[in-house]
């Protein structure tokens, strides 16, 4: 299965690259974009799994949960992203993902992220670690928040929202450097193999989440909320580094710098 989450994760990336630039774009919402590239792309990542997982569960952010015919039940999920990173991909900002999870019973246990732009895939098998292009990748070794890069990102009604804005500027004091590239798959990714050390966001959906904290997981890294609770891709506050920052990121969250 994580070989068929990989080559689907691809031809939905190749997908995104042909229609980058002429895809056409609509509001959902005051800043919410959705492209025909995003809805191209999950019919393609659905069609696929409906042909060969027909039994299995899909949860997928334009079209939904998906009802399994005659009202059946899996203990599988595909939690589905088909581009992470819309605004940049209307803009042409080279910056967006696939996301692919598989949930057994609850349980993560495959993710892939794939980036088309720079085709790289990261992907991870519970037990198994996380690879970058077939390479066995880990976390960073960054033990001091002063020298972390770090990453963020704001959810669509970020302006109603000034505690992300509080938490971005105390970041910016406390560490080396913040960034925030728009696509929090690919943000998850980059924690998993050691170009940042730390991530946060308050906003997040069960498919920007659920590959990225496997990969992290799986490359030793952490993933919590901002209680320190392990991680339910069903709540929005996820926090996740490299295990050496995370507690002081936490300080950072709850009081400050
Ligand atoms: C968004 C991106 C962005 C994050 C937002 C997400 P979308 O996903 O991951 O980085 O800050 O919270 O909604 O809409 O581009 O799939
Ligand atoms: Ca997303
Ligand atoms: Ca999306």
């Amino acid at each position: 299965m994580l070989n068929f989450a990989i080559d689907v994760a691809r031809d939905a990336g190749a997908l995104l690259m042909q229609r980058l630039g002429v895809a056409k774009i609509t509001k959902k919402g005051d800043i919410d974009l959705v492209t025909e590239a995003d809805l191209a792309s999950e019919s393609l990542i659905i069609e696929r799994i409906r042909s060969y997982y027909p039994q299995h569960g899909i949860l997928a952010e334009e079209s939904g949960e998906a009802v399994l015919s005659g009202g059946q039940r899996s203990e599988w999920k595909w939690i589905i992203d088909p581009l992470d990173g819309t605004t940049n991909y209307a803009h042409a900002y080279p910056c967006f993902a696939v996301s692919i999870g598989l949930e057994r019973a609850g349980v993560l246990e495959i993710g892939v992220v794939y980036d088309p732009v720079r085709d790289e895939m990261f992907a991870a098998e519970r037990g198994q670690g996380t690879t970058l292009n077939g390479r066995q990748i880990r976390v960073s070794d960054i033990e001091e928040l002063n020298n972390a890069l770090l990453c963020t990102g704001f959810p669509y009604n970020v302006r109603e929202r000034p505690d992300a804005t509080r938490d971005f500027a105390n970041f910016m004091m406390a560490a080396q450097g913040v960034r925030r590239d728009g696509s929090a798959a690919l943000d998850l990714a980059y924690v998993a193999c050691g170009r940042f050390d730390g991530f946060w966001e308050d906003g997040l959906s069960p498919w920007d989440i659920a590959a990225g904290a496997l990969l992290i997981e799986e490359a030793r890294g952490k993933v919590t909320n901002f209680d320190n609770r392990p991680l339910s891709i069903y709540t929005k506050k996820v926090l996740a580094t490299n295990g050496l920052v995370h507690d002081a990121m936490l300080r950072v969250l709850h009081h400050g710098v």
